[in-house]
């Protein structure tokens, strides 16, 4: 039997090295990660995606993987994952893999292999080697961390990384990858994976010939404007029909969920045909600014796009990859969203500004019918963190780039949970792999638990009224409203958000949850209300 739970699923995102650190080396780890599963019961989430934790050296936070198939033992181990699993299936949490198949880290022992082998020999042919033009690489692309997207080695062949030059792309026309890929999934749904969200899930397969390519000005680097002959090939749905089938061999609904930073909701889509995967992150969304028309026509683009395709939409506002929402919505435009802020970034909005605008957008999300995504740290209201010291950094983007992007280490920096103990009670040490503000003591759970207008309990009340109320499996009617604002019914639930600069007044009703203070009985901007 089947319940699709994944149509309506809130799904929070651990970055285990950020969450909870058992070793007190600094970095988080999975026995960190199993001790604190019952906060995130008690959040009222019903899913947990870990990112990556499998053997890496880590240049890119674990993104960079030298062995699928175990656990880095900064992390910990199998056993210590087995664990993990245990736990949060005994609170009735699922649990999400992270799945790296683009590339691998430059120590996986097969590019090790193909660097000891011949030119045009079986090992070189698991990865994207070529011959370069003279003393110029095969062609122009550019990685998304910044610089060339090819590296040469001693004999003179390059090889392709689409990000870090320790990063080598796989090609996804070699059989043995194929396989060895399907392995690798078996191996962790036999362990008890719920599923996997797959990184990169439109970058696998590139166009014949590997033809030049030179992005717009102004496009994002993960995704651009179409054609781009890395991203979004159509041979890359393959791969996920050939997988769609290895879950299908298992018990209890296991999912694959889409990380295809494509342009459109519509382009996005195609990853959820239903012979592939179940769900794809929503980045037209994430990526949508704080403005009443411009949500209204990304919701009901998302639910036509998706819905066409028999998938649920999914709702997403941060990651591990973006500027923080709660620092986002409110930046001036002198800052761009994809090159992370730090110091000299202009245009910083006001904290307490920013956070209510944050919240105001978190109680418009998780009214949606579909599949919400938190990121860790966003129910405390985390603030992106701008002050990181320069000789601190860990993001291959800002090497990369040399400094010119601070890229992403902002949204990283492990979270708060108890504001008297060290490290904010992220390690009983007080080590942490990245500073943490010292103003985040009043972020900390423990100061925000049972505290009334706190983020903390804003999301525990809108999560537990999204399922009292099956918000997730409704549907969406808009209704009218002030100019500025954006109002719908999800069943007996109406949703007003105000993003106008005036207050307005509030829906009849009684009023359910509100993302801020009604001074007067009216909805100040900012802000928004459930009524039901
Ligand atoms: C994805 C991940 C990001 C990583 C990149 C390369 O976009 O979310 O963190 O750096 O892929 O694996």
């Amino acid at each position: 039997m089947t319940n699709e739970w994944w149509r309506s699923a809130v799904i929070y995102q651990v970055y285990p090295r950020s969450f909870a650190d058992a070793s007190g080396d600094g970095v988080g780890d999975l026995a960190g990660i199993t001790s604190r599963l019952d906060h995130l019961r008690d959040l009222g989430i019903d899913v947990v995606w870990l990112s990556p934790f499998m053997t890496s050296p880590q240049k890119d936070a674990g993104y960079d993987v030298s062995d699928y198939r175990d656990v880095d033992p900064l992390f910990g181990t199998l056993d210590d994952f087995d664990a993990l699993i245990a736990r949060a299936h005994g609170l009735d949490l699922r649990v999400i893999v992270d799945l790296v198949p683009n590339h691998s880290s430059d120590q996986h022992p097969w590019f090790q292999e193909a660097l000891a082998s011949e030119p045009g020999s079986a090992a070189r042919g698991r990865y994207m080697f070529r011959e370069g033009d003279g003393d110029q690489p095969p062609n122009n692309w550019q990685s998304v961390f910044g610089g060339p997207a090819w590296t040469r080695v001693a004999d003179g062949q390059w090889y392709l990384h689409l990000f870090d030059a320790s990063q080598p792309d796989f090609d996804w026309s070699n059989d043995e990858v194929r396989a060895d890929f399907r392995t690798t999934l078996r191996f962790w749904l036999d362990r008890g994976a719920d599923g996997f969200r797959v990184d990169v899930a439109h970058g696998l397969v590139k166009a014949d010939g590997l033809p030049d390519y030179t992005p717009p000005e102004d496009a994002d680097s993960m995704g651009g404007a179409e054609p781009v002959p890395y991203w979004g090939q159509d041979g890359v749905h393959d791969v996920y029909r050939e997988w769609h089938a290895v879950l299908g061999e298992y018990e209890g609904d296991r999912v694959l969920c889409a990380e295809a930073w494509m342009p459109t909701v519509g382009e996005i889509a195609k990853w959820v045909r239903p012979d592939e995967m179940h769900q794809a992150f929503n980045f037209s969304y994430l990526m949508s600014e704080w403005d009443a028309d411009g949500l209204r026509g990304v919701i009901d683009d998302s639910l036509a796009a998706f819905g066409a395709v028999g998938a649920p939409s999914t709702w997403v506002l941060s990651n591990h990859d973006v500027i923080r929402h709660a620092t986002r919505l409110a930046l001036g435009d002198e800052s761009p969203q994809g090159h992370g802020i730090g110091p000299t970034s202009l245009g910083i909005p006001d904290t307490a500004f920013a956070l209510r605008r944050g919240n105001a957008a978190t109680a418009v999300m998780l009214a949606l019918p579909g599949s919400a995504y938190i990121y860790q740290g966003e129910e405390l209201g985390l603030p992106e963190v701008i002050d990181i010291p320069d000789d601190a950094r860990q993001d291959p983007t800002w090497f990369r780039t040399n400094g010119e992007r601070y890229g992403r280490d902002g949204c990283r920096v492990p979270i708060p949970w108890s504001a008297a103990s060290p490290a904010f009670g992220f390690s009983e040490t007080g080590a942490s792999w990245l500073p943490q503000p010292d103003s985040w003591a009043a972020y900390a759970r423990d100061a925000q638990a049972g505290i009334d207008g706190s983020t903390l309990e804003l999301y525990r009340a809108l999560l537990r009224l999204r399922r009292e109320r099956g918000l997730g499996k409704g549907g969406l009617e808009w209704l009218e409203s002030p100019a500025g604002t954006l109002s719908f019914r999800n069943g007996d639930v109406t949703v007003l958000a105000n993003v106008s600069a005036d207050p307005v007044d509030l829906p009849a009703g009684r009023v359910l949850a509100a993302s801020g203070p009604l001074p007067d009985g009216r909805l100040p901007s900012d802000t928004t209300v459930w009524v039901g």
